[in-house]
């Protein structure tokens, strides 16, 4: 699995230009988009991260790294996703780096989404759906979650954010309605995000294999 990772993460190189601050996700697929980024360090501007884990890997590779306050708008955003269905919509946040995640796609022009081809299903759901929340908010948001859409809320233990929160995994879900769901848990108080990104989808998908598909 981890070489279809690979090929994904090292397909995604085609996409990056000249001069380009390149958007950076988190996870072991874009690892390797890391590591093949590092090889053209010299060709790009810098990078925004999207999680303390990425930071790492870019800086170990002479990467900068810059903040998107200071950046403004991205032309180009890679990350990895946990499911994909055949609309570009994604779960995301099994690394619990959904929000920074979230952020930077919003503010990107092209969001191209690697994955290996175990992450593409037809209906999303089956993987849990990760919600970031703020702690104190903890029970009131997985009561709300049963309530709604009569999922299964359990706390990622142990887990805390980038951003000092808690992870709820919520399983047992059929998600027929991706945007319709992603806007009534944001809705929720205490919900910080939700690891759909069906309102902001991915733009390219590529999928890791001999050769990677490209969607
Ligand atoms: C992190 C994510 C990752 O993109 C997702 O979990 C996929 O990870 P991997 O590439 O390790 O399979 O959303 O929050």
């Amino acid at each position: 699995m981890s070489e279809a990772k690979r090929l994904a993460g090292e397909q995604a190189i085609e996409y990056v230009e000249d001069g380009m601050v390149v958007g950076v996700g988190t996870g072991s697929t874009v690892a390797y988009f890391i590591d093949a980024l590092g090889r053209i360090r010299d060709r790009i501007a810098g990078a925004v991260s999207s999680s303390e884990q990425s930071t790492a890997r870019l800086k170990q590779h002479g990467i900068e790294v810059l903040e998107l306050n200071d950046t403004g708008p991205l032309a180009l955003y890679v990350d990895g996703a946990d499911e994909c269905d055949p609309h570009k919509r994604l779960i995301k946040g099994g690394g619990a780096a959904l929000t920074r995640e979230k952020i930077i796609a919003e503010a990107s022009a092209k969001f191209v989404c690697i994955i290996d081809p175990a992450k593409q299903v037809d209906v999303l759901g089956r993987f849990p759906l990760p919600i970031e929340v703020i702690p104190m908010a903890r029970s009131l948001v997985a009561r709300e979650i049963v309530a709604k859409t009569g999922g299964q809320p359990v706390w990622r233990e142990g887990v805390v954010t980038d951003n000092g929160n808690v992870v709820l995994d919520v399983h047992h879900l059929r998600i027929v309605d991706p945007v319709g769901l992603e806007r009534e848990l944001n809705q929720v108080p205490g919900v910080v995000s939700v690891g759909l990104f069906a309102r902001r989808p991915a733009d390219v998908v590529i999928v890791g294999g001999e050769p990677p598909r490209v969607l």
